[in-house]
Formats: structure tokens, C-alpha cells, sequence
């Protein structure tokens, strides 16, 4: 079977975010989704650059090679996640971009089970994972496959379809053909997009553990970073976007000014933000390249250490609680 459909990658943003990182004047930058290496690359043309990558796709590593030998001691690969990125120690660092989600290439491979459109086993692992998607759909309850579609996929019809998974399994293995089957029996409309998509996200983010991924990637990242580096993230999906725009925007404000009250809360901007709006794709960049639609990239400066995220964590704890979600609960 021919399990890769070939298509064309094309870095998003990718000019956007080089302005915005500056990479003219020098220094070190983690690229904490290396992937196909296209903001590595770009980053890389100015010779007085670093760059440190992260991937925690170990299929990536070919790629890298190939970056070692032309970019020499410029360039390092680490198969780590973002969640691991605080072990990597750097006196001239300048920034830490994230572009988040899936690479082409990874959609593209049909043996992963990331697309829709793929055939035979659920996987949808990224790597470094301790399950796959299979183990979700043959061994979660009805009621904590509801939450997951509920919350991560928004999904209007998720009690239908978490209730018809558990009838089907019940007769069956449930293949990546046989959940979009389930899914298009319950969702009946033709929608613009695919019925699947919402589900098939959901389940992603489960199986990735994508939300404390980029919670405790961001944490990391501030806490790595001098005072004046920045912090850049694209994101292709709201519950992403939200996340991001909430910990540049909470601690980019002063919100407490007072000697009398606790200091633990916010007396001092930690971020700061020039725009607050997300930079999205030009209607050129969307048309040469579909999947960038969903695109927005927003960044910030940091201005001062020690901040204390609490806030930030416990805004998201909702989340946090069903990516925790055991198979017994
Ligand atoms: C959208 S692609 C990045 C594409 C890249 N910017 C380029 O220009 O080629 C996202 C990459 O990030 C990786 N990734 C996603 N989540 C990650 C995580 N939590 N830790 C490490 N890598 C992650 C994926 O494996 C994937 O290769």
C-alpha cells in the first residue's frame, strides 16, 4: 500500500515570524517544533545564528542530520518535548518559537493514523507518547470519551458519537475507517468542513497531551529566555490560541499597584505586547498554501523575571484535568 500522499510543505508565517524574531542582529534561537526545518533554515542564513532544535518526532532526525553537516556547530537536535526543554541551558539566547501541531509530512503518513484519511489502527502518536489513540478508543469510558470531544474537539455531537463508539467496540476493533464511519453515521449534514475533523483533533490533543505540552513549553520558555528575548507561537486551533493570547496577555499588564495588597499578585508587566490582534496569512500565502487558514502567530518581549504563573495554570486547569483522565476513571 502507497501509505504517504505527497504534498508540499510550506513553512507558515514564515516571514512574519522572521521580522519579528529579528534574527539579523545574532544570537541563539530554540526552535521548539523543528519538523521540516523551515524556520531552522531560514533562522540559519545569517551566520552569526544558532539554533537549538526540538523535535519530539524521532522521524525527524534524517532531516537533522542533514542540518548538522551544512550548519556544523550552529546548529543541535534534541528528540525531546517542550515540556523538557528547561534542560537545555543557553547563555545567548535570543528566542523560543513554537509552531504547533502536526507537520505535513506527519499528516501525510498514512501508517500514523493522524489523518482522517488514513486506513487500519488509530495511532496519532507524535512521539515520546505512552499510548496511542487505540488504546482511547478501545479502553476509555463512555463518559471521559464525551469530555474529550467535548472539550478538545468542541464537538456538538459528542455524546452520540462517545455512546456509539462504546456500541460498536463492543462488536468490533475500531479502525481510523471505522471511526469516520461512526462519526458520519451520527453526523449526517455535509459539512464545509470534513465531519471528522472535530473529533479526529480531539483526539489528538488526548493523545499528545497537547495542552500541557504548551503550558509548561511556555513556562519553560520564559524561564530560559534573558530579560528582552522573545517569545514566539503559531497556533492553528482556538483551544491553542486561547491558551497563548491568555499568558502574554495576563502578565503584559499591571494589575495590582497597591503597598497594601499581597504581593504575589501582579505588580509588574512581565511581557511586553505590541500587538494584541494575531498576525494571520495573507489571502496569497492561504491560496498557495490551504492549511494556513487557521494560522495566528503572536509573540512578546520579556520584560522582567521571576514571574509567578499560577494564574495562568489554574485558568487552564479545566483542561489540564480531562488530558489527565485515566482509563479507569
Ligand atoms: C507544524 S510542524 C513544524 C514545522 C516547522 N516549523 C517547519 O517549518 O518545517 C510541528 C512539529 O512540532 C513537533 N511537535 C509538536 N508538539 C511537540 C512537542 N510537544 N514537543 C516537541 N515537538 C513537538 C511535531 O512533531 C512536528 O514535527
Amino acid at each position: 500500500m502507497n501509505a504517504t500522499i505527497k504534498l508540499e510543505h510550506f513553512p507558515v508565517l514564515l516571514n512574519e515570524l522572521v521580522s519579528i524574531i529579528s534574527p539579523l542582529y545574532g544570537g541563539t534561537f530554540i526552535d521548539c517544533t523543528f519538523g521540516d526545518g523551515g524556520y531552522s533554515d531560514k533562522i540559519l542564513q545569517n551566520v552569526s545564528n544558532k539554533v537549538l532544535a526540538i523535535d519530539r518526532d524521532k522521524s525527524v532526525k534524517a532531516k537533522a542530520e542533514k542540518f548538522l553537516y551544512k550548519y556544523k556547530q550552529r546548529f543541535k537536535f534534541y528528540n525531546i518535548k517542550f515540556s523538557q526543554i528547561n534542560k537545555i541551558s543557553n547563555k545567548d539566547l535570543k528566542g523560543v518559537i513554537f509552531d504547533l501541531g502536526y507537520s505535513l509530512k506527519q499528516i501525510s503518513d498514512l501508517n500514523r493514523g493522524i489523518s482522517f484519511k488514513s486506513k487500519g489502527k488509530l495511532d496519532m502518536r507524535m512521539g515520546i507518547n505512552n499510548y496511542s489513540c487505540d488504546k482511547v478508543v478501545t479502553n476509555m469510558s463512555q463518559k471521559n470519551l464525551y469530555k474529550i470531544f467535548k472539550f478538545f474537539g468542541e464537538e456538538k455531537y459528542s455524546k452520540l458519537i462517545s455512546k456509539k463508539i462504546i456500541d460498536v467496540r463492543k462488536k468490533k476493533k475500531i479502525s481510523t475507517e471505522e471511526l469516520v464511519k461512526i462519526i458520519e453515521s451520527i453526523k449526517t449534514k455535509k459539512n464545509r468542513r470534513n465531519n471528522s475533523t472535530k473529533i479526529f483533533q480531539a483526539l489528538r490533543i488526548f493523545v499528545n497531551k497537547e495542552i500541557s505540552e504548551l503550558i509548561i513549553g511556555l513556562i519553560s520558555a520564559y524561564n530560559l529566555l534573558p530579560v528582552g528575548g522573545i517569545i514566539a507561537v503559531v497556533t492553528f486551533h482556538s483551544i491553542e490560541d486561547k491558551i497563548v493570547k491568555f499568558f502574554f496577555k495576563e502578565y503584559s499588564e499591571i494589575k495590582n499597584n497597591s503597598r497594601y495588597l499581597p504581593k504575589n499578585i501582579l505588580n509588574k508587566k512581565y511581557f511586553l505586547l505590541n500587538k494584541k490582534k494575531p498576525i494571520v496569512p495573507t489571502t496569497e500565502e492561504i491560496n498557495k498554501n490551504p492549511p494556513s487558514r487557521s494560522a495566528k502567530l503572536r509573540y512578546a518581549i520579556k520584560l522582567n523575571n521571576d514571574c509567578d504563573f499560577s494564574e495562568f495554570k489554574k485558568k487552564f486547569n479545566y483542561l489540564l484535568d480531562i488530558e489527565n483522565l485515566q482509563f479507569d476513571d
